[in-house]
This record gives structure tokens, sequence and C-alpha cells, in this order.
């Protein structure tokens, strides 16, 4: 199954061109890679409101069955992106985020710092992944065996059962 994904970067920095993106373009390639569609790609700032606002108008677009956002998910006094997401969706996944940090807990214990979030709005399932490139990689991977059969049972797809 295709599905059309959005990438979201969360970056000050990246934002304000004073460091490259390397997370957003990381994920651009491991989504191709499953021959899927990047429907977007942006970066934007740590800032609530625009990161809400984003987050909203991309999943009511019609046009993105999963939005992955990278970075701004840990302690530092910016990092809003779990707050943002809680607040657009109407349901909470938190198995995805379980899994995450339990697979990541193996590499590191830095993964304890990560207070990303899944959850879905509408028919759109949103996923915070961690800022840095290797740990937007290393999450990724974990959940990308079941986001198939995540988007199909939101799409109400009768094949659903299959997958089960
Ligand atoms: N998860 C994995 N798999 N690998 C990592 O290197 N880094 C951690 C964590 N999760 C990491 C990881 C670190 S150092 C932090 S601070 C948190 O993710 C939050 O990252 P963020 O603030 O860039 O979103």
């Amino acid at each position: 199954m295709k599905l059309r994904v959005g990438i979201l970067t969360v970056s000050d920095r990246s934002w304000r061109g004073e460091r490259d993106d390397a997370s957003g373009p990381l994920l651009v390639e491991m989504v191709q890679e499953k021959k899927w569609d990047v429907a977007e790609a942006l970066i934007v700032p740590d800032d609530l409101d625009v990161l809400r606002d984003t987050l909203s108008l991309w999943a009511d677009s019609g046009d993105m069955d999963l939005i992955l956002t990278t970075g701004g998910t840990g302690f530092a006094p910016r990092d809003i992106t779990p707050e943002a997401t809680r607040f657009v969706v109407d349901k909470l996944a938190p198995g995805l985020a379980e899994a995450m940090r339990a697979e990541s807990l193996k590499v590191t214990p830095h993964a304890m710092l990560s207070r990303s979030i899944a959850g879905i709005r509408g028919r759109v399932l949103i996923i915070n992944l961690p800022g840095s490139p290797k740990a937007a990689r290393e999450n990724l991977q974990v959940i990308l065996p079941v986001l198939g059969h995540a988007i199909q049972l939101l799409r109400d797809d009768e094949n659903a059962e299959a997958g089960h």
C-alpha cells in the first residue's frame, strides 16, 4: 500500500538557516525507499502555534495518511512538539511511542529523554521522532513495519483484517 507522507522538521536553528536540516531529507529518503509518496516536507520553528496550525492544516488537507515530525521532543525550554501534537490529535496511539522508546533504550539511555507521542487526527496518523538524524532513523525503523497496517485500519480498509 502506498502511503502519502508529510515530513515536518521542527527546529529553530534549521528554520533560521543556521544549521542544515539533515533529518528531514533523511526521512524523505527512508519514505521513498518504501516507495511511498512524500506529500510535503517543511521546516518550522519550535513555536507552538505554528506547529499546531501546520499539523492541523496538513492533517485536514486530505493529502496525507501519515505525518512524521522530527525534533523538539526533548527537555529544552523550546521543545514543544509533543504538546502541539497532543493539541491537534483526537486519539493517542501510545504503543508506537512505547515501542520506539523501548527499542531506543537498547541503544542509549538518552532515549528516556524523548517525550515523543503519536496520535490520530481524523484518518491521519501523526508521529513524533527525535531530532538528530541518527535518532530519527533508529526510531522510524522500529515502527516502519506496522505503519501500512495502521493506515489500512484508519482507512477502514476491508483488507485490513488480512494483516492481522
Ligand atoms: N533514540 C535513539 N534511538 N537514538 C538516539 O540517539 N537520542 C535521544 C532521544 N532518543 C536518541 C534517541 C536524545 S539525546 C534526546 S535529547 C531525545 O531523543 C530527544 O531528542 P530531540 O530533542 O532532538 O527531539
